[in-house]
């Protein structure tokens, strides 16, 4: 599988990964529609907002089986609902991330395999906090588990307009305080 950028050649593929996605991928993962005029929507986004979208594609297939998207803009709710929980959002600092993998790669250690250049993204574009893009549904336990075992720490409930709960969850890249960050692996004291 190889991980890249979103292009514009990829609309028909986009548009069937979106298409493919079962009802409970849909309700944990929402878009603005699943069929092609959102996939063009999508591809249209490349490169003229402020939005980082990489796609999975298993090789030799070409096939799009997952999609993994950054947001370099803050909302004013995600940024009220951080601030309760004691943590000031900045742009300067954090950006969302939300990732989607098609129903059959779910579960298979693929998202935790890809989450190294997850982190690499968020530092190569100089913010090294992670929120969660729209929370996670309280009833997404695979989800939750796969942020925790991936570093990430939770901050709070709110509720959604449909009053189900979700979660925000946070990943900080920086070295905690401290530490130096430096390493001692060629035999420095
Ligand atoms: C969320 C998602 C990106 C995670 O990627 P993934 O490749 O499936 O995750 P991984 O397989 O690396 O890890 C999943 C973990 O959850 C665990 N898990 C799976 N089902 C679970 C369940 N019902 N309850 C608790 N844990 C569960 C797995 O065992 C694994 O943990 P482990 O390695 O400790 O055993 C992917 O499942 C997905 O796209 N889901 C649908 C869309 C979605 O929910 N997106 C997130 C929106 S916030």
């Amino acid at each position: 599988m190889t991980l890249r950028p979103l292009t514009h050649a990829d609309t028909r593929r986009l548009a069937e990964f979106l298409g493919a996605l079962s009802p409970e991928s849909r309700r944990f993962s929402t878009f603005g529609g699943y069929d092609l005029a959102t996939a063009r929507e999508l591809c249209d986004a490349i490169a003229r907002y402020d939005k980082l979208r990489l796609v999975l594609e298993d090789v030799p297939s070409g096939r799009v089986v997952g999609l993994l998207e950054f947001s370099l803009a803050l909302t004013p709710a995600d940024i009220a609902r951080y601030q309760d929980a004691g943590l000031r959002l900045t742009e300067t600092t954090d950006c969302r991330f939300g990732p989607t993998l098609a129903d059959d790669y779910q579960g298979r250690g693929i998202g935790t395999l890809a989450f190294p250049l997850v982190t690499e993204v968020a530092r190569l574009l100089g913010r090294p906090r992670i929120i969660l893009w729209g929370g996670v549904r309280a009833d997404n336990p695979r989800a939750i588990r796969y942020y925790e075992k991936n570093g990430f720490r939770p901050v709070g409930f709110f509720t959604e307009p449909d009053g189900s709960l979700s979660l925000d969850m946070m990943l900080d890249l920086r070295p905690a305080p401290g530490r130096t960050g430096l390493s001692t692996r060629r035999g420095h004291p």
